[in-house]
């Protein structure tokens, strides 16, 4: 019980980091105010610069690779340990406890986590993700696809039920994060990435 407390508590912790939010300031940019408001690694790309997005998306990816495996390494075999600490991660990124219970959507760090937990569906996530962004040129089109992918993925492997069913969980939470997005997309107004 000791270690899925410590789990929960270092991994909402952890997923509250607003690095998004932190070097958006550190540019001068308040981040909640500008683009889509999202404090996440596109809405630093497209409001900041590219390579502060850049480093947003990497930080946040290692905010869930580490919520995640940490407990994992303590554990030894049991994964269980690392699926509490990725779920907290995620909830904190998204209701940070740093910036009023505000963040972003979740989905670097729901997919560094992943890549610490089963890294087969992080890979075909990524794969999805890429195919959907560059047929698109939605990011947010790719991040739900790329969420919806991974209970898929882990069904098909015959990942253990609890990876699975987590992996839902967490990709219906990133859904329901994009539903700005959703909505702009059913109307034909989401943001496109342009081509370089
Ligand atoms: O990960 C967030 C991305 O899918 C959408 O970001 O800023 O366009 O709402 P944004």
């Amino acid at each position: 019980l000791i270690v899925a407390l410590s789990a929960a508590g270092a991994g909402y912790l952890i997923g509250s980091l607003p690095f998004g939010y932190l070097v958006a300031k550190a540019n001068g940019v308040d981040i909640f105010s500008v683009g889509s408001k999202n404090p996440g690694a596109t809405n630093v790309k497209r409001c900041v610069g590219k390579k502060a997005g850049n480093i947003v998306f990497l930080l946040d990816a290692i905010k869930g690779f580490v919520a995640t495996g940490w407990p994992i390494l303590l554990a030894g075999e049991s994964f269980h340990y690392g699926l509490i600490g990725l779920v907290f991660a995620v909830l904190g990124h998204s209701f940070s406890l740093f910036t009023r219970f505000r963040g972003g959507k979740g989905v670097a760090t729901m997919l560094g986590g992943v890549v610490a937990l089963m890294y087969i569906a992080a890979l075909v996530g990524v794969l999805v993700w890429l195919a959907v962004f560059y047929s698109s040129r939605y990011v947010s089109l790719a991040s739900i696809c790329l969420a919806i992918s991974l209970p898929i993925t882990n069904l098909v492997v015959g990942s253990p039920a609890t990876l699975t069913w987590v992996s839902l969980a967490l990709g219906l939470l990133v859904v329901v994060r994009h539903k700005e997005n959703i909505v702009r997309l059913l109307k034909g107004e989401e943001n496109k990435f342009a081509k370089k």
